[in-house]
């Protein structure tokens, strides 16, 4: 199981400042020693956190992978063919939203998920696509040609009974092992912490997860480094 580490939190807290620190192409550094194997930024068109310029540098100094998040738009695709990140994330994107709220609707607009990726593809970039737990999403992410599925895990996330909870692991389930049959790699994230990442990790199908908030927050009181070092030790843990 690998970690990729979401840093948009670190240009979140810079921004409440309006100045330039913390730097977030710093932490992307912090992060890779530290044993994360992936770094994720989602550019969002509202700039909120990470902005063009951080972008062009977190792509400079990642040396793992770069998987850039990004609504399906004509903007966001011109700039993921200059920046040239090994993993591109479709996901839905809403102005007012605190956070990317659930999966994408791909049924809503087949043909232009299909042309992006196309085109993605011509840059030799992977596409990943942002599913809520639904078999019918891994149908609709196989006919676009994705390469990956990254299931939401934000409503496991926020389960607060065992009953709903169990419910929603087994659709992360099925939908994991339907995905990884038809060829597509399987990765997981949002919502994911310390405390409920484990049973997420005990899916085999789930090659890698994606945490932002749970570090980026721990980090806060015990330095980035540890927060990234104590999340892999507990995947590794686990394996
Ligand atoms: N995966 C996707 C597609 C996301 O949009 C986010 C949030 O930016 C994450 C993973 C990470 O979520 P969290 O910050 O809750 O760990």
């Amino acid at each position: 199981m690998k970690l990729a580490v979401n840093i948009d939190h670190i240009a979140t807290l810079r921004e409440a400042r309006g100045e330039n620190e913390p730097d977030p192409v710093i932490g992307a550094g912090i992060c890779e020693l530290s044993g994360a194997e992936g770094i994720v930024c989602h550019l969002r068109e509202d700039r909120r956190h990470i902005n063009d310029r951080d972008l062009k540098l977190i792509r400079e100094v990642v040396k793992t992978k770069l998987d850039l998040e990004m609504a399906a738009t004509d903007e966001m695709l011109k700039i993921a063919i200059e920046t040239l990140p090994e993993i591109v994330t479709l996901v839905p994107e809403k102005r007012q939203e605190l956070t990317t709220e659930g999966g994408l609707n791909v049924a809503s607009d087949k043909s232009r998920f299909e042309n992006i990726i196309k085109e993605l593809h011509s840059k030799d970039i992977l596409v990943s696509l942002f599913i809520d737990p639904d078999p019918r999403n891994v149908d609709l992410a196989f006919e676009v040609n994705a390469d990956i599925i990254e299931i939401h895990t934000g409503k496991y996330a926020n389960m607060r009974t065992e009953k709903d909870l169990i419910s929603e692991l087994s659709k992360i389930v099925i939908t994991s092992r339907m995905a990884s049959e038809q060829g597509l790699i399987v990765t997981a994230g949002h919502g994911l912490n310390y405390s409920n990442v484990l049973p997420i990790v005990n899916i085999t199908e789930i090659r890698e997860i994606s945490i932002g908030h749970a570090i980026i927050s721990r980090a806060v009181f015990t330095g980035l480094h540890k927060a990234v070092e104590d999340m892999v030790r507990l995947l590794d843990r686990n394996k």
